[in-house]
């Protein structure tokens, strides 16, 4: 009994412009150090070149968190126990999704995602295989909490924020996040959640700086989807994909560089960079296996289990909304 009820709680003007897309854009081609939210690069060309860059050899984090997942799959069961409604932050790969669906006996799937399209897609796809199970897509922006449908069953819910997402969000934000997640899920809750680890800068570099330049594509992807979505002109061939270690935040900048000084409009407004100058389009932050459990603490989920690799390359962690507070 799969259902697609379609939920879109996306705004759009009436030439179907996302609007929050085109005011963060604006906002941020303005600032001094020019910045575009990370989460524009997914749309339907950005989803699908992510998932390419999950196939190259230097992007380690989705081949080890997926083998994560197999391997510890008993017992994830046995701490989630069985018949849990599973809500994904983020809608879903096709490869880890089925693996914790049937690791937890999910009783409903509910995937949350920004890209209404990438969303069916890849319901659809889930559909095929797990024809007994409710899947409710609903397209929205998780990162405020969102009101959930009343056609999702009343059973504990089980979050799952696969891929180390969270790491592109600075602490202050993840915080943010990670609560909200949790007025969402509401009580009884677990939260199954996938972070990057902390290692060696090199390794770090290569895999957002891959050697067939699929990063540097999935990057330049968020220019073009800029002139296509917003009526823009910007020359993408005068950008340059830049990744970089900025050791005091222990993350991964990727930055778009301009290789002459250039003038370009978005929606009608001019702006101008100087040769050199970078749009920042993306953090991702890495942490040791002590941070991402007081991050955690610090947004009110309690880890009860980490699970990590042989090569300690990234972490799973299961986590309760239950209040352990001690006195005072
Ligand atoms: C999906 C945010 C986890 O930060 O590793 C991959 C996105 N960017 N290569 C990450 C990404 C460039 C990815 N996340």
């Amino acid at each position: 009994m799969a259902m697609h009820v379609e939920l879109k709680l996306v705004e759009q003007d009436e030439d179907g412009i996302d609007l929050a897309f085109r005011a963060e854009v604006l906002q941020g081609l303005s600032e001094a150090q020019k910045a575009i939210p990370a989460r524009w690069f997914y749309d339907m060309p950005g989803s699908e070149l992510f998932e390419e860059i999950t196939r190259l050899p230097e992007y380690y984090p989705s081949r080890v968190e997926a083998r994560l997942l197999e391997t510890h799959a008993g017992e994830i069961a046995e701490l989630t126990g069985p018949g849990r409604v599973v809500v994904e932050f983020g809608s879903g790969s096709s490869v880890k999704t089925p693996l914790l669906l049937r690791a937890a006996a999910a009783s409903a799937y509910v995937p949350l995602d920004i890209s209404g399209e990438f969303l069916r897609q890849a319901s659809r796809t889930l559909a095929v295989d797990f024809p007994q199970l409710a899947i409710i897509p609903i397209e929205a922006n998780f990162m405020r909490p969102v009101r959930l449908p009343g056609s999702v069953p009343d059973a504990a819910r089980l979050g799952f924020f696969p891929g180390s997402t969270i790491g592109n969000m600075v602490p202050h934000t993840a915080v943010d996040l990670l609560r909200s997640m949790r007025e969402t899920l509401s009580g009884g809750s677990q939260l199954l959640i996938g972070i990057d680890r902390h290692k060696e800068v090199d390794r770090l570099i290569a895999a957002y700086d891959d050697r067939q330049g699929v990063t540097a594509r999935f990057n330049l992807n968020l220019l073009q989807r800029i002139n296509r979505e917003l009526g823009g002109d910007i020359p993408s061939d005068r950008f340059r994909h830049v990744a970089r270690w900025n050791a005091e935040w222990s993350r991964i900048e990727m930055h778009l560089e301009a290789t002459d000084d250039l003038v370009f409009s978005v929606s009608g407004q001019s702006i101008r960079m100087a040769e050199g100058e970078t749009i920042h389009t993306e953090n991702s932050h890495k942490y040791t296996p002590d941070q991402a459990r007081l991050l955690l603490q610090a947004s009110g989920w309690t880890p009860i289990r980490l699970w990590s690799d042989p090569a300690d390359d990234f972490m799973l962690i299961l986590a309760d909304a239950t209040e352990h507070r001690s006195a005072p």
